[in-house]
């Protein structure tokens, strides 16, 4: 039987990766083979575009940030995301083309239909069974996100940028009812996992 296709999506900072870590593990012990993946990259060729992507070193037209983010999910689908589901793997991705909305879409600006026009081109009709978008106010994600780690291009932009990409999520989950499920992700990490449980129960069965 084909695997699930099931993407995290949110700001930088919503806490996604902790999420997705704990997600997988509970995939697995129900017996699942999980593929766990990313965007951008999950590829040779696709690490290194994100290598490009997110070099604060590197500028770019917000539409050529947009090709390359699509360039680099086409080599992900065919090389890793489509073998896994045909071998009847779970793909958990951290992000997809949600962010390509809410980022280059939202955050840049780059006209919605285009991205929809890409977006068919690129996936050929293809759509995670089910993303997770980790909902939270720009402000808090980056207290969450400030650390060590040293910031990226997008990390770098202001609170203003990160309302628009948040709205750019939110917008999507509005014309995408049934795929996108929308957690508030200022609750405890307990309350989601919870959350988690419920929401992918429906997936296992
Ligand atoms: P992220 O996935 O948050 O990784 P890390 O947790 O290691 O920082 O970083 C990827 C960045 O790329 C993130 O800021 C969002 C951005 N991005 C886009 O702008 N568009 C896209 O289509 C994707 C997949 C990511």
């Amino acid at each position: 039987m084909r695997g699930k296709f099931i993407t995290l999506e949110g700001i930088d900072g919503a806490g996604k990766s902790t999420h997705l870590a704990w997600l997988a593990d509970f995939f697995r012990q129900r017996g699942i083979a999980v593929c766990v993946t990313r965007e951008p990259g999950g590829t040779g060729l696709g690490e290194k575009l994100r290598k490009v992507l997110l070099d604060p070193g590197n500028s770019m037209h917000a539409e050529t940030e947009a090709l390359l983010m699509f360039a680099a999910r086409r080599e992900h689908l065919e090389e890793v995301i489509e073998p896994a589901l045909d071998r009847g793997e779970w793909v958990v991705c951290d992000r997809f083309t949600d962010a390509t909305f809410a980022y280059q879409g939202g955050g840049r600006g780059v006209d919605w239909q285009r991205l929809s026009q890409l977006e068919q081109w690129a996936q050929r009709g293809l759509q995670p069974d089910l993303t997770l978008l980790f909902d939270l106010a720009p402000e808090i994600g980056r207290q969450r996100a400030r650390g060590a780690r040293s910031i990226d291009r997008f990390e770098q932009e202001q609170d203003d940028f990160y309302r628009r990409v948040r709205d750019g999520y939110l917008r999507r989950a509005r014309e995408n009812p049934s795929r996108l499920r929308v957690i508030d992700a200022s609750q405890s990490v307990e309350q989601i996992q919870q959350q988690l449980k419920a929401i992918t129960g429906a997936l296992c069965r």
